[in-house]
């Protein structure tokens, strides 16, 4: 438990629209809620920092266990219910191809080996984190996998990464609160010249409840309001099809949206 705030902390419950926050990627934390502009790395006004930020997370998540459980920050028990309300979105959506998709930011592959390999012939993964990586590859190997497979894994930054293939499903989730917004743009960016034509890139994220970012200082994230992600988003070149709450998660977690996005440039793709 910490207080992460410089100057007049203001607590969650204090705030008329907030509620008291722990996440679901940092449970046991109580987060507070307030602009950072002077220290953001989304400032860039600092070389330090933003290398700084990259490298806090990693440290962070080298300290998780490979498991559900550390994935979700102990809130492993929720897995059936986002794997449930994602497999819904993508139903709904009606995604044209079913050959290869993409999970971003896939930690130890829970949503690869639940949701993905199911759907697609073949997945292929991004994690920055070695140990998760290969306990995905494992997961995702599995005699229990259905015949479809595990692709590449690529073991780097989603900030680094640049595909090689043209995906028919692109899913990040619970990982673009480790990007800053300049790499968060050029991230969509390289994410829509990936997409096969008519394809969905999904993004599935902890949203703030006000229009203020929250920087979680132990984890090294930032939580955007929906707004943030709809506004990058169009600017990355993309359309928004679809966008849906999380139901049924516990109560005082922040909201969560899964939302479908298409090129909009090149002809609509
Ligand atoms: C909350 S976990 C979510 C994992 C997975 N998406 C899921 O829903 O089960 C966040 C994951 O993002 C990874 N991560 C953090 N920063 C990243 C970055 N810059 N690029 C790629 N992955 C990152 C972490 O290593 C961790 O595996």
């Amino acid at each position: 438990m910490y207080s992460k705030l410089d100057t007049n902390p203001v607590t969650a419950c204090d705030k008329e629209d907030s509620q008291n926050l722990p996440k679901v990627n940092n449970y046991k934390d109580v987060v507070l809620e307030e602009k950072h502009e002077a220290e953001s790395p989304n400032n860039l006004k600092n070389e330090k920092v933003v290398p700084e930020f990259y490298n806090k997370a990693q440290k962070y998540w080298s300290e998780v266990p490979a498991t559900v459980n550390g994935m979700l920050g102990g809130l492993g028990y929720i897995s059936a219910i986002d794997i449930q309300g994602s497999r819904i979105f993508l139903r709904e959506l009606k995604v044209p191809g079913k050959k290869l998709a993409l999970d971003c930011g896939a930690g130890i592959g829970r949503v690869s080996r639940n949701l993905l390999i199911p759907m697609f012939n073949t997945v292929d993964l991004v994690e920055q984190d070695a140990a998760f990586a290969e306990k995905a590859r494992e997961i995702c190997t599995s005699e229990s996998v259905c015949r479809n497979s595990l692709g590449e894994i690529y073991n780097m930054g989603l900030q680094e990464f640049s595909p090689i293939h043209k995906y028919d499903l692109i899913w990040s989730q619970w990982v673009l609160g480790h990007l800053t917004d300049p790499d968060l743009v050029a991230f969509f960016r390289r994410m829509r010249l990936s997409l096969q034509p008519g394809a969905y890139f999904c993004i599935k994220e902890n949203v703030s409840t006000s229009k203020n970012v929250i920087k979680d200082d132990e984890d090294s994230s930032i939580t955007r309001p929906l707004e943030s992600y709809e506004r990058y988003l169009k600017e990355a070149g993309f359309r928004i099809v679809r966008k849906v709450r999380q139901q049924n998660f516990p109560k005082g977690l922040f909201p969560v949206y899964m939302i479908a996005c298409k090129s909009q440039l090149n002809g609509g793709n």
